[in-house]
Order: C-alpha cells, then sequence, then structure tokens
C-alpha cells in the first residue's frame, strides 16, 4: 500500500537533512510518496505567506508530515510556524526520545534512554497574550492550562509506557510556585496516573529534575511535563546522548501527525555539509513506527546505531569527517 506523507524541506540546514534522509527512506521500498510543500521563510519567499494554504491542504490530506526546521526571528518579527502548526493540527503531544547511541560525545555513553512527553498546544511556551507597553518598561504575557489539555497529556505519557513496556512516569511540575497553572497540570496528573497502577509515578518540581537528570539520568523512563519545561528538558536531555544531531521529535495529535528533529536550522553550519542527518532520520523512524511499520522503525535505528559504531563517514558533531550525505549514504548501506 501506498501512504503519501507531506515533506517540508525547511530552511537553514533543512533541505540538507532532509536530502540525506530521504536518500535513507528511499532505500528502504517502504511504498511511500512525497507530496513537497513549503513553509516559513522559504514559503514567504516563495508564495509571500508563511503558512501556505497548500501546505495545510497537503498536512490535512495526508496526515503525516515530515519537517524540517523552519527559522523563527529571536525577540522580533513574526511568530513561530512551528507553534502555528502544532496550534492549528492540534498535535498535542511532543514525544521526545533521549537515546545513548555508541561513539557519541556523551558524559552518559550507555545510561541514557528516556522519553520527554511535552504537552505541546498550552502554557506559556505558545507566548499567548504578549504584550509591551508603550515605554518598553514592562512585559507581560498569559499562561493558561486546562485540565483537559493536562489530562489527555498525561494519559498519552501513560499509554505510550504500557505501549512500549516502560515502567515509569515522572510528572514533572513546578506547582510549589505556580500554585494555579502548574498546580492544575500536578492534580490532574495525580488523577490520571491512579487508573494506571501498573506503572510506577513519582512526582519531581522541575528546577530539580534538572540536576537529577545531569547527575543520575538512568533514574528516568518517561517524564511528562508542561510546554516550556518540555522545550527546556529536552534539549538537556538531547546533551545527555550527544547533541542535538541525535534528538528526534514527533507531534502527535488525533487527526494529524508531524515528525522532526528536536534542533533548529543551525544557521552557522548551513549550506555546508556538516549537518548531522541523525536526528531527523530517527524522527523518520518515529514515523514509521507511528505508520505501524515497526520492523522498518527498527532496522532503521539498527543501521543508525551500525554506522555509528563502524564510525563510518561520520558528520563533524560527532568527531567525523564525513558529510551530511555521505553519513546517510553509510546509513542507506547498511539498510
Ligand atoms: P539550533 O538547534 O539551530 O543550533 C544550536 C547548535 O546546535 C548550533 O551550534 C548548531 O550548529 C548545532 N546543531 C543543530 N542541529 C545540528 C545538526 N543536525 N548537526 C550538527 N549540529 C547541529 O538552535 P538555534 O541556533 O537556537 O536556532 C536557530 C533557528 O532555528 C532559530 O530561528 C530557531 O527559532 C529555529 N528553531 C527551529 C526549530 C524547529 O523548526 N523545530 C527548533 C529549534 C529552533
Amino acid at each position: 500500500m501506498t501512504q503519501t506523507i507531506t515533506v517540508i524541506r525547511g530552511d537553514g540546514i533543512g533541505p540538507e537533512i532532509m536530502d540525506a534522509t530521504l536518500h535513507v527512506l528511499d532505500s528502504m521500498n517502504l511504498g511511500l510518496q512525497y507530496e513537497f510543500a513549503d513553509a516559513g521563510l522559504v514559503a514567504l519567499e516563495k508564495q509571500g505567506e508563511l503558512l501556505p494554504a497548500a501546505t495545510m491542504d497537503s498536512i490535512r490530506k495526508n496526515r503525516i508530515a515530515l519537517k524540517s526546521p523552519l527559522t523563527t526571528p529571536v525577540g522580533e518579527g513574526f511568530s513561530s510556524i512551528n507553534v502555528e502548526l502544532r496550534k492549528r493540527f492540534d498535535l498535542y503531544a511532543n514525544v521526545r526520545p533521549a537515546k545513548s547511541f555508541p561513539n557519541t560525545k556523551s558524559r552518559f555513553p550507555s545510561g541514557v534512554d528516556l522519553i520527554t512527553v511535552r504537552e505541546n498546544t498550552e502554557g506559556a511556551y505558545i507566548g499567548e497574550g504578549q504584550t509591551l507597553s508603550a515605554d518598553g518598561e514592562v512585559a507581560t504575557l498569559t499562561q493558561k492550562i486546562t485540565r483537559r489539555g493536562s489530562e489527555r497529556i498525561v494519559r498519552y505519557a501513560f499509554e505510550l509506557a504500557r505501549r512500549t513496556g516502560r515502567k515509569k512516569v515522572t510528572i514533572v511540575h513546578k506547582a510549589n510556585i505556580l500554585k494555579s497553572t502548574s498546580g492544575l497540570f500536578l492534580k490532574t496528573a495525580r488523577a490520571v496516573a491512579t487508573e494506571y497502577p501498573d506503572i510506577e509515578c513519582n512526582e519531581m518540581i522541575v528546577d530539580n529534575t534538572c540536576m537529577q537528570l545531569v547527575m543520575r539520568p538512568e533514574q528516568f523512563d518517561i517524564i511528562v511535563t508542561t510546554n516550556l519545561f518540555g522545550d527546556i528538558i529536552s534539549d538537556l536531555c538531547a546533551g545527555l546522548v550527544g547533541g542535538l544531531g541525535l534528538a528526534p521529535g514527533a507531534n502527535i495529535g488525533t487527526d494529524a501527525a508531524i515528525f522532526e528533529a528536536v534542533h533548529g536550522t543551525a544557521p552557522d553550519i548551513a549550506g555546508q555539509g556538516k549537518a548531522n542527518p541523525c536526528a531527523l532520520l530517527l524522527a523518520a523512524a518515529q514515523m514509521l513506527d507511528h505508520l505501524a511499520m515497526p520492523e522498518k522503525a527498527t532496522r532503521l535505528r539498527e543501521a543508525i546505531i551500525a554506522t555509528l559504531e563502524a564510525k563510518d563517514s561520520l558528520t563533524p558533531d560527532l568527531g567525523g569527517s564525513g558529510n551530511t550525505m555521505s553519513f546517510a549514504k553509510a546509513i542507506a548501506t547498511r539498510i
């Protein structure tokens, strides 16, 4: 059966890592067809808008997108198209695995295997109600957390634990200080946890979580948390396993799912063939799991691990002298 997916090549290193990823996927005879669509700066230049209707239609129709990173200007300019996509398709679960791989610059070469499940549609991160006073002295932001939003993300985390045989869910919050917002998240999470007596559950305040992750990451299995905390924690976790080049993420909703790398457009290395394609490839493996092709997903992950083990054509971030496409070709050969 043929499955059509929407492919967004993105900005910065996006086109390079996407070409490399599609090269590997093409070598796997998956029956995938690609529908290319633009978003972000490229779309603005070509079509005059950041998120063209044709791109929205393509994702709505195919329900699956593989997406490279998109630029968001810092401190000014347009709002994030990533946040907009997550909002418009109600992609409420952001699932970010962090796993130790061989021959990476990790301080924990074999000890990390955890998943951050981040609420993706509410909280401070979405930037609702941002204002800056006329004199530039006072800025505000609305932080809205809902019972519904909290309940469905925590349920997602526990269901993921059951489905994947994971044993423990850690609820990460700041309810000691943010008593209303983080408090509602924590209260709701505790109630959901009672429905899963087979899964161990504990709670941790977010600042302590950061320290614990650095000191003893092996104590974590699945972390579930709100949007902004999840954003920061998942990059920390990427650092534990050797950097952003190895960190994938899935944005899952009821009607659509978008798979992407955790990292951004890496303007400092764009166009130089230095970008590590593994994060997007690992996101593609998450996509294959989602498309009910778990054996193919495993084959892809195993080929990535074998290539890392052989130190074959690795990109500079992993200490190699290969480039984005030579690394991808080495992986495709192992498949
Ligand atoms: P970044 O993730 O693009 O880069 C941070 C550092 O990691 C840089 O030194 C970069 O060279 C390195 N890096 C990132 N990906 C790599 C890869 N695949 N291989 C090797 N090295 C890699 O973060 P930064 O600089 O904060 O953001 C740049 C732009 O990306 C901003 O406009 C930001 O808004 C956007 N961004 C987009 C995301 C998305 O589309 N999902 C996610 C994060 C940032």
